[in-house]
Order: structure tokens, then C-alpha cells, then sequence
């Protein structure tokens, strides 16, 4: 019976300290994520898009890097979609048709870029150091590339002069790729020599 006890207040105390440490590092990680933001453009709109994913980013820089450009070409995606969507509405006016089609050629255009970009981050991540100069210009230039895209696609939206509901999720999506460029930046100078 005591034994018992003794192993019922010891397994007790196990799962209290356990709690303790995972609140302990899901507060750590939360404070990882929001001083990483402060390196990007868009903080709020940073730590908005990535504290979801605190379990899986914890205080890994690459992870942060990756999770970014991964909510990036999801927001940039459903852009997409959404812009697939309005295409289909009747009653667009002309220059709002013409606009609609050279966003989704954009937005399109910019997920592609993102997508290569994500398969690059993982070679330079997997290779330590071996050309790591290579992957991290090209992650670079596929980044901006995405950001021109995007930009090109608001512009669109603005010459079209139509009251689109589209625009503030292409202004979310071009915010948090704009800070995937940061934090990618920021997991690669640690690669500079
Ligand atoms: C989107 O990009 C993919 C890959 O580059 C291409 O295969 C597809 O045709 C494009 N779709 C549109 C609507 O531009
Ligand atoms: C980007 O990657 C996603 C998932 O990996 C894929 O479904 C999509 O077709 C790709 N899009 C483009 C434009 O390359």
C-alpha cells in the first residue's frame, strides 16, 4: 500500500514538472517568435501568422524560416482560389476582368517561386554549409521575385479601381512574404563566413 502511494505521488510529481517545462518552453517560444519578428517589416501581421505553429517551430531558426515561407505560399495559394472564384461572378466590369486575370497569372506566378524557394531552404538546411552560398542567393532571388508578383497584382487591383474585397487578403499575403524574406535572411547569415 505505501509503495503504491509512493509511486502514485511520484508519477504525480513527474507530470507536474512536465507541465511546468512544456509552459515553460511554449513561453519560450512564444518570446523566440515575437523577438524574431521584430527583424521583419510587418511584426504584428509576423507573430500573427506563426505563434499557431510554436510547437513546431519551438527555437529553431530554420523552422521559423521554412514555417514562414509556408504560410506565405498557403495565404498566396488561397489567393489564388479566391481569384479563380471572382472570375466566375458576372457583371465584372472590364478593367476589373482584366484585372482579376493578371492576378491570377501573378499570384500564380508567385506561389511557384515560393514553392521553389521552400524545396531550396530544405538543400541548404540538409547540406550544412556545402554551397550554401548557392541555395541561399537563389532563395533569395525567388523570394523578391514572389514579392514583385504580388506587388504587380495590388497594382492591378488599384488601376482596376473596383471596391475588391480581394485586396486585403493580397495585402496579408504580400505582408507575410515580405517577413519570410526577412526571417530567411535571418537564418542564413548564420551560413555567411
Ligand atoms: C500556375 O503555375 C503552374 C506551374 O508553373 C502552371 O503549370 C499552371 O499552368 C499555372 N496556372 C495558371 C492559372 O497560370
Ligand atoms: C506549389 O506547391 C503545392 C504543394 O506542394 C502544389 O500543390 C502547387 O501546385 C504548386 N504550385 C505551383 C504554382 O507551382
Amino acid at each position: 500500500m505505501a509503495t503504491e502511494l509512493l509511486c502514485l505521488s511520484l508519477l504525480i510529481l513527474n507530470l507536474l514538472l512536465h507541465m511546468s517545462t512544456t509552459a515553460e518552453s511554449a513561453a519560450a517560444t512564444t518570446d523566440f517568435i515575437k523577438s524574431s519578428c521584430k527583424a521583419t517589416r510587418y511584426p504584428v501581421a509576423c507573430v500573427e501568422s506563426l505563434s499557431g505553429y510554436a510547437s513546431k517551430i519551438r527555437q529553431s531558426e530554420e523552422e521559423l524560416a521554412s514555417t514562414a515561407l509556408s504560410v506565405s505560399v498557403s495565404k498566396t495559394r488561397s489567393c489564388v482560389s479566391s481569384l479563380e472564384k471572382m472570375e466566375k461572378t458576372k457583371g465584372l466590369k472590364v478593367r476589373e476582368n482584366n484585372a482579376v486575370q493578371d492576378c491570377i497569372e501573378n499570384m500564380n506566378d508567385s506561389v511557384d517561386n515560393l514553392n521553389r524557394s521552400l524545396k531550396e531552404l530544405g538543400l541548404l538546411g540538409k547540406r550544412k554549409g556545402k554551397d550554401s552560398r548557392w541555395h541561399i542567393s537563389n532563395i533569395q532571388t525567388w523570394v523578391s521575385a514572389a514579392m514583385t508578383y504580388q506587388d504587380t497584382c495590388l497594382d492591378s487591383i488599384d488601376d482596376a479601381n473596383s471596391k475588391s474585397s480581394i485586396k486585403p487578403k493580397v495585402v496579408d499575403a504580400s505582408q507575410v512574404t515580405s517577413n519570410a524574406l526577412a526571417l530567411v535572411n535571418r537564418f542564413a547569415s548564420k551560413y555567411r563566413t
